[in-house]
């Protein structure tokens, strides 16, 4: 993945520029735990927009381990054709969870995952349809990749909105049109909990450095507003 100018602006935002890691396709916001402190849990809920077309996209909520993104523990759900619900603990495959929670275009849908500090090797993500008391809720095994799951640092806490890459080419978006994650916030190991102000945002961005989102960040949740 390439960076362009626009993200390298936006990582500016934090000291360490190390958001550089990962892919250019999200649009939305992260924010990072105060300094000695990590996160526990996070949760937004967003209602599901209607979606059409070839292109693919997904709405979640996650733990990153770092500001890197390598190691996300996350919930959410996925357009490609149609609409499937999933958990998954990043780099490992995602679970499935659409025959427990199915999902609609216009449903409310509630993602909350949770990472114990006291016990980092298994993680919780719950997805909940909150209109229909439709819950799934997924106690995942740490990624296979990870020695040593006291090292996990739970430094973010993500609200994203993902376009994918089409073999290399432009990021293709399917019409969106808005999306806001609502009831938006994260504990943190000392059990305080936070709001999402002072998350850092990012953008959908094309491979040419096109924009294809504008987020903003409330005290009260994040919109992610498709541009064009
Ligand atoms: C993840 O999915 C890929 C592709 O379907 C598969 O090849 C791989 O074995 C899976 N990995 C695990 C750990 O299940
Ligand atoms: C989820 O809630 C919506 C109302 O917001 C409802 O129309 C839909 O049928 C529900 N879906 C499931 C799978 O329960
Ligand atoms: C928890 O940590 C945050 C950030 O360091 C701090 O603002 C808050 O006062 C702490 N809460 C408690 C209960 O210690």
């Amino acid at each position: 993945m390439r960076f362009s100018t626009c993200s390298t602006l936006v990582a500016g935002l934090f000291a360490s520029s190390a958001f550089a890691a990962f892919d250019q396709n999200r649009g939305g916001a992260v924010l990072k735990a105060p300094e000695g402190q990590s996160f526990t849990s996070v949760t937004g809920t967003f209602t599901v927009p209607t979606l059409s077309g070839p292109n693919k996209l997904s709405i979640w909520v996650a733990i990153g381990d770092t500001l890197e993104q390598d190691i996300v523990l996350k919930g959410g759900i996925t357009y490609s054709n149609g609409l499937t619900s999933f958990a998954s603990w990043y780099p490992d495959n995602e679970t499935d969870i659409t025959s427990d929670v199915p999902i609609k275009a216009g449903d409310s849908v509630t993602v909350t995952v949770s990472l114990p500090e006291a016990d980092k090797s298994t993680g919780t993500v719950v997805v909940e349809n909150t209109t229909q008391n439709k819950k799934s809720t997924q106690t995942l095994p740490i990624p296979a990749k990870v020695e040593d799951p006291s090292k996990l640092t739970s430094l973010a806490a993500d609200w994203f909105v993902q376009a994918y890459q089409n073999a290399g080419e432009l990021v293709r978006v399917p019409r969106f049109g808005t999306i806001t994650f609502t009831k938006t916030s994260a504990t943190l190991a000392n059990g305080t909990t936070v709001g999402p102000t002072g998350a850092g945002t990012f953008e959908i961005q094309g491979t040419s450095g096109q924009i294809y989102s504008r987020t903003t960040v409330a005290a009260n949740g994040i919109t992610i507003r498709q541009l064009q």
